[in-house]
């Protein structure tokens, strides 16, 4: 028990990801859902949308060969475990973990998927395929709702174990059994998360071209449509022909 000390449990790349993705899901929803389709500033949700697939791409690889805490392989609960842990936390009993519990576990998978499903149906939107857009809206929704229970679960879990995990997040370390803790914060790995993801944000936001709503997408060169084309111009000159012919 007294072996428990300040520990490295997340790696900065996953620190950097988690409150990019927090701050950018805030932002895009924010435009979407107050400003609506109406704001001139609609389009910058999907280049938004389109920074944090391209993060969401990163962090999956991190996934796969990042540090331990940050490997699904260390959180892929299997429905029994999760069904057990939040039994487990109605009772008041919520079992400790170092790294994620089995609940914030699947929140985490869920959150990830819908992001990348935001942008395949916004994209696919934008390409004229009208019929996505309840899809899409109701991806954004079920993803508010995933925030907020992911939220909610970190409220319950700070005040259940009295442990500040929030500041974990931020500094990486927290109060646990030296062997649970990871050797190394992989900052080089952080640096090229941010030049990647910066590089791709600066590319999509000087591609966006406001007459014709497209963006190019860096790198791969492919450009997309982001929103519709205000067509009214040509209605009302089309209108007037017709008035005066
Ligand atoms: C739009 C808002 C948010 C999103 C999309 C989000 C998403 C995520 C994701 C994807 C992870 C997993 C990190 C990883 O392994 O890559 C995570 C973990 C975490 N998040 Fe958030 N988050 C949001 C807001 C917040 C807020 C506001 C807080 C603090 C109140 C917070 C606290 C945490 C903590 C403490 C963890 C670690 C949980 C654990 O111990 O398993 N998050 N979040
Ligand atoms: C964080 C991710 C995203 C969220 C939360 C989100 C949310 C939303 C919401 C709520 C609407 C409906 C707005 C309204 O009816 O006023 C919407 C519409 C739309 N979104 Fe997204 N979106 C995201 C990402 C994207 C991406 C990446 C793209 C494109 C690349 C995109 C393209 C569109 C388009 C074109 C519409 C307008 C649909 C129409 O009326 O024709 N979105 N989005």
């Amino acid at each position: 028990m007294n072996n428990q000390k300040r520990i490295l449990i997340w790696d900065l790349p996953t620190r950097i990801f988690h409150w990019l993705l927090a701050l950018g899901f805030s932002i895009a929803a924010l435009l979407a859902f107050v400003a609506g389709e109406d704001s001139p500033l609609f389009p910058y949700h999907a280049i938004i949308g389109l920074i944090l697939a391209l993060m969401v791409v990163l962090r999956v690889l991190w996934g796969f060969i990042g540090s331990r805490h940050a490997r699904f392989s260390s959180f892929a609960f299997g429905p029994s475990a999760v069904v057990e842990y939040l039994g487990g936390v109605l009772r008041g009993r919520g079992v400790h973990h170092a790294g994620h519990n089995p609940g914030s576990a699947w929140a985490i998978f869920a959150m990830l998927g819908l992001i990348f499903g935001l942008s395949i149906t916004g994209l696919l939107l934008g390409q004229g395929n009208k019929g996505l857009k309840d899809v899409h809206e109701v991806l954004a929704y079920a993803m508010l709702a995933v925030v907020v229970l992911h939220v909610l679960g970190v409220v319950i879990h700070t005040v259940r174990h009295r442990e500040n995990i929030v500041a974990s997040m931020i500094h990486g370390r927290k109060d646990v059994d030296a062997q649970a803790g990871i050797a190394a914060s992989y900052r080089v790995v952080g640096l090229i998360f941010c030049i990647l993801s910066a590089t791709w944000a600066v590319g999509l936001l000087r591609n966006y071209d406001a007459a014709t709503q497209t963006t190019r997408l860096p790198l791969v060169g492919v450009s997309v449509q982001i929103g519709e084309v205000e067509d009214m111009g040509q209605s009302d000159h089309q209108k007037e022909h017709g008035e005066y012919d």
